[in-house]
């Protein structure tokens, strides 16, 4: 009997293997980086046979680290960078271009061009998004349109349009050699071509958008058997599919309606259990897909997404220089009391929630010859947190329901300064749990449930235990001044281009 599940985990900056016993501990991992392709400004891509390469040695290095062998395995699940969107050959399995990233705001005008007609709202009703550049729909249609020969060959099936999970089944299970096509409802709601109700691709937006339907996956639940993997995980079920940011709200435990976690990443993204219908957002938050596990009906989320978080502290390090490694940040930004006046709203792909506006720009503000690199580590860990409360701030008056502790969990986490901040700006306790690769464990939560390796989401409540807990602290005139700060920042940042 196999005692392990395992969990790929492919996310914006690398790709992870890691596998799970049934306390949800981790037994083995391996992890490789992946390059991040800016072709010219605001475009934003990933080589995707790099990334089924790195998928392939991550495996074989968190099997062979334990010497451990498929058998061992009783099934593996999926979790994915969402929205990032590539097309392939399905004669060769070559890709015809790179992947354009969520993060890519090359669509824009194409954005633009349909809010002129019904404003940037038009397709929430059915979808529960706003149009954006963010979403996979725009981003295909770009693609056909620019790749020659792409149209022709997805009207008639031989170029196939799928995000990372996609991509990484068809692989997986045999790629030219009968390979499926397949997606999760979690994947497919970042499309804005299927209907939240319905769990379809809907006609009329494939039409809007001149989609072709033969290119698209066959559009299954979060946790079912879609096919048994081939080469070095041979015989195994791959049995979950998770968007990434579902997946740590699976393996959050945050199965009862007003739960909600945020994962600090690449991104930061909080997502609010709302239970079995799709809740409209009036405050700039996506209604969106929480998860469906097998026949069971599906659970919906109001999500608050902030395009960077991590991401500037790579940033720092990487363009900038600022640092040598992304933890040195944390002791850098502890060296002063505070961020000594300076302010950095990062919008480097415009601003996402609330404000859904691609043409922000990032900023510096505040400098004065006093600022040291200290105060910029400084303003850049509190960027996140004050993004957060922004986003905080819309679930609250969406939803009526003021969160009593944030689960948190992601990259940034172990920077106990940021989660003392973030605290301290929401004046909401913020707890981190036990196992902080969330993103993994529910994937591996919803393959384990699908082959009846966990019995049933009581076993997974079970396996959640917190690590830390960090309670406000900050003087209530010191809260207000700093988020009025960071309000009149953004205010600017939104007016970049005027
Ligand atoms: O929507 C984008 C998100 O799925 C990317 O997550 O963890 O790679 O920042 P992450």
């Amino acid at each position: 009997m196999a005692q392990y599940i395992g969990a790929i985990d492919q996310g914006t900056t690398s790709s992870r293997f890691i596998v799970f016993d049934k306390a949800g501990t981790i037994v083995s991992i391996g992890q490789k980086e992946h390059e991040q392709i800016y072709p010219k400004p605001g475009y934003v891509e990933h080589d995707p046979l790099e990334i089924w390469r790195n998928t392939e040695s991550v495996i074989r290095e968190a099997l062979e680290r334990k010497g451990l062998k498929p058998r061992d395995l009783a099934a593996i699940g999926i979790t994915n960078q969402r929205e990032t969107t590539l097309i392939w050959d399905r004669r060769t399995g070559k890709p015809l271009h790179n992947a354009l990233v969520w993060q890519d705001t090359r669509v824009d005008p194409i954005v633009e061009e349909f809010a002129r007609d019904g404003g940037h709202d038009r397709l929430r009703a059915k979808t529960g998004l706003p149009l954006a550049s963010y979403f996979s729909g725009l981003k295909l249609r770009w693609l056909l349109d620019n790749v020659p020969g792409a149209r022709e060959k997805a009207e008639t099936g031989d170029v196939l349009f799928g995000n990372i999970d996609t991509w990484l089944v068809w692989n997986l299970t045999g790629g030219t050699n009968g390979g499926c096509h397949i997606t999760d409802v979690t994947n497919a709601s970042r499309t804005q071509l299927m209907n939240l109700g319905a769990l379809e691709w809907d006609d009329d937006i494939l039409s809007l958008f001149d989609i072709p339907r033969a290119c698209l996956p066959t559009i299954k639940s979060s946790s079912e058997v879609y096919g048994i993997a081939r080469d070095n995980l041979a015989g195994v079920p791959i049995a979950g599919i998770l968007g990434d940011q579902q997946a740590a709200l699976v393996g959050q435990a945050c199965f009862q309606p007003g739960d909600a976690k945020n994962t600090y990443g690449t991104g930061c993204f909080m997502l609010m259990n709302t239970g079995e219908t799709p809740y409209p957002s009036k405050c700039g938050l996506l209604t969106t897909m929480g998860y469906k596990f097998g026949d069971e009906r599906p659970v919906y989320v109001l999500e608050g997404s902030i395009a960077i978080a991590g991401a500037l502290v790579q940033w720092l390090r990487d363009n900038l220089g600022l640092i040598q490694a992304s933890h040195e940040i944390e002791a850098l930004a502890a060296s002063v009391e505070d961020n000594g006046g300076v302010t950095i709203v990062p919008a480097f792909s415009g601003l996402y929630a609330p404000h859904w506006n691609s043409h922000a720009r990032g900023l510096f503000g505040g400098l004065t010859r006093y600022a040291t690199k200290a105060h910029i580590a400084r303003a850049a860990l509190e960027a996140t947190a004050f993004q957060t409360r922004e986003v905080l701030d819309a679930m609250t008056k969406d939803t009526g329901i003021a969160v009593k502790e944030l689960r948190t969990d992601g990259g940034m986490v172990v920077n106990e300064l940021l989660m003392q901040f973030q605290a301290d700006i929401l004046d909401v306790p913020v707890v981190r749990p036990k196992v902080i690769e969330t993103t993994a464990l529910g994937a591996a939560y919803a393959a384990g449930l699908a082959v009846g390796f966990w019995a049933g989401k009581e076993d997974l409540v079970r396996n959640w235990a917190i690590d830390k807990r960090w309670s406000p602290a900050m003087e209530p005139g010191r809260r207000r001044r700093l988020n009025a700060e960071w309000d009149k920042a953004v205010a600017r940042s939104l007016n970049w281009a005027d």
